[in-house]
């Protein structure tokens, strides 16, 4: 055993992660992401590096990883880590690509119904002691369009359980083949960008943040959404405008969104958080128990499997390390 092997910057917890422990000298500091300074100048002395989405795992952190094999990313979002820095430096890149889907998927739906049934006010409103039944008429999702921004897996699973609700599914991602299974299995029509925002009676977003997606979803996309539509985001914050989001909303030039999700984590609390058709949660689309527990098991074994020299199974780009 080395005297430092694994530092972990947030908290990620459960059996997987004593399994850890005990077999590897771990050093466990789950604050130690707001501290990047202190960060840079302890890296040095570890082989792994475990994070959740708020540690910057930037191009200087990783030059100062010099004993670095591998960066263990709990989650599917690989926004805060230079990968390609950890790449060119030999570091193995392991993460979740798939182990919160579920989870995620399933939050989606769960905002669609919260907005089409205004179940969050409702029950505000029967905690005051009123008893509002006809100011609570809502929508049903049977029949109605659901616009999926990036089908991927989250895409992909989202449309599959909105497929149970009778829903029409269309799509718009570059990257899909019309041939791929996501596609016929969704029995999803690919549409235009500009056509599915038209369209769509619901707009879920599952798009990656990437330099071709910040503020996607701007003033002139909400421009083309229909007054009587909803806006969902579990994905990343920084793909939507949110000056822009506020005026669409503030202006019902859109019915409402919910977002899971921010352009800046923790947020500072403006007039979006006024509005009364917004439903705000703070990230926790990935927050369950099963979904945290096949995420923390996955990274957990992947990184102790890089650091036994053997194959890791999720990775971002090499299965072992290079150095
Ligand atoms: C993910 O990227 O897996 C989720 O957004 C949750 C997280 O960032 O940790």
């Amino acid at each position: 055993m080395f005297m430092n092997d694994i530092l972990v910057t947030e908290e990620i917890v459960g059996s997987d992660m004593d399994a850890l422990k005990a077999a590897f000298a771990v050093t466990y500091e789950p604050e130690l992401w707001k501290s990047p300074d202190k960060l840079r100048k302890v890296i040095g002395d570890y082989r792994a590096l475990m994070v959740r989405n708020q540690t910057p795992v930037n191009a200087e952190l990783i030059a100062a990883g010099r004993k670095l094999e591998v960066i263990g990313r709990a989650g599917v979002g690989l926004d805060n880590v230079d990968a390609k820095a950890a790449t060119e430096a030999g570091i193995a890149v392991v993460y979740a690509p798939e182990q919160n889907s579920i989870s995620v998927a399933e939050l989606g739906l769960g905002m669609m119904l919260s907005m089409a049934r205004m179940i969050p006010a409702a029950d505000q409103s029967t905690k005051a002691g009123k008893w509002e039944r006809k100011k609570f008429t809502g929508t049903e999702l049977f029949g109605k369009t659901l616009g999926i921004v990036g089908l991927g897996r989250i895409g992909f699973l989202t449309a599959m359980r909105a497929k149970a609700f009778g829903m029409s599914i269309i799509a718009h991602d570059s990257f899909v083949n019309p041939d791929s299974l996501l596609v016929s299995e969704t029995g999803a029509e690919l549409v235009s960008f500009g056509d599915l925002l038209s369209r769509s009676d619901f707009v879920s977003c599952h798009l990656p943040e990437t330099p071709q997606t910040l503020n996607i979803f701007n003033g002139d996309a909400f421009s083309k959404m229909k007054a009587t539509a909803y806006f969902i985001n579990t994905s990343r914050g920084k793909v939507v405008d949110e000056t822009a989001l506020l005026k669409a909303l503030k202006e019902k030039t859109i019915a409402g969104a919910a977002l899971d999700v921010r352009a800046k984590e923790p947020p500072v609390a403006g007039e979006l958080e006024k509005l009364e058709n917004v439903l705000l949660v703070p990230h926790i689309a990935a927050f369950t128990q099963e979904g945290q527990e096949r995420v923390v098991r996955c990274v957990c074994s992947d990184v102790a499997a890089i650091l036994r020299g053997e194959a890791a199974k999720n990775f971002f780009n090499f299965s072992k390390p290079r150095k």
